[in-house]
């Protein structure tokens, strides 16, 4: 769906409330003061957290996306200011280099990953000593009513149709149970610093009341962030 509708994607998620309004103001909040830093952005989709970077006065920010399609509009957005090239993050970071980003961020990436192991292991090596990594994925307690099995504690492929982009598409994504998220974690050698579910603004409140009640009482996202 990332690839087909890109542009689509690009253009629902500048202002709208589960990205705009809930999800980046609550992992933005976990990144603390980047100027200066060199940051990697893992599962970059359209560039929309890089804009926020270059903004924030980082370093250096390099993007990937499994999408090329993606890879492209962060290229033609922000030309040489970024490096952004096309990786599929079930296989790590093989073209990285070792010690090089102060902060990594993945936001709602992991969920599409069958296995977290070779991601996190180079997140691991790829980041300074000191350096940290902020990341969101779907809630596990809010992704467990997907569940076909019916085992909390299965990881499955979950099939489900989505109207982000203003025309139903059917997305396939990984739930699991949260303790997988977080061995994944601490067994690359990671140490977890910080995890929240997320606060809901009172812009969203003024934007949907409806969306606010259901996000105020029901888990959406979690958010983590774990330091090297
Ligand atoms: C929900 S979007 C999030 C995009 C961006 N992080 C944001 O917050 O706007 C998920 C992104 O993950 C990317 N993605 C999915 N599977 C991937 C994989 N195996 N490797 C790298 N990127 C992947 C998709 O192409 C898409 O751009």
């Amino acid at each position: 769906m990332y690839s087909k509708f890109a542009q689509q994607y690009d253009e629902v998620i500048q202002g709208n409330i589960y990205n705009a309004l809930f999800e980046r103001p609550n992992l933005q909040a976990m990144l603390g003061d980047i100027k200066e830093k060199n940051i990697l952005d893992l599962g970059c989709g359209s560039g929309v957290y890089a804009g926020y970077f270059l903004s924030e006065g980082a370093a250096s920010v390099t993007c990937l996306d499994f999408s090329a399609e993606m890879v492209n509009i962060v290229k033609n957005k922000f030309n040489k200011r970024v490096s952004a090239y096309a990786q599929d993050l079930s296989e790590g970071l093989p073209k990285e280099a070792d010690g090089q980003y102060d902060v990594i961020v993945c936001p709602l990436v992991i969920h599409y990953l069958k296995d977290l192991t070779a991601l996190f292991s180079d997140v691991y090596r790829v980041l300074k000593p000191g350096g940290y990594m902020a990341f969101s994925t779907h809630h596990p307690f809010a992704d467990f009513e997907c569940s076909t099995s019916g085992n909390y504690f299965d990881t499955e492929l979950v099939q489900e149709e989505w109207n982000t982009v203003g025309t139903p598409v059917q997305v396939n994504f990984y739930r699991r149970p949260l303790v997988e998220i977080t061995n994944a974690v601490t067994n690359a050698g990671l140490s977890i610093t910080q995890i929240s579910e997320g606060q809901v603004s009172e812009t969203i409140k003024q934007t949907c009341q409806q969306t606010y009640e259901r996000l105020r009482k029901h888990p959406n996202f979690i958010f983590i962030k774990c330091q090297k």
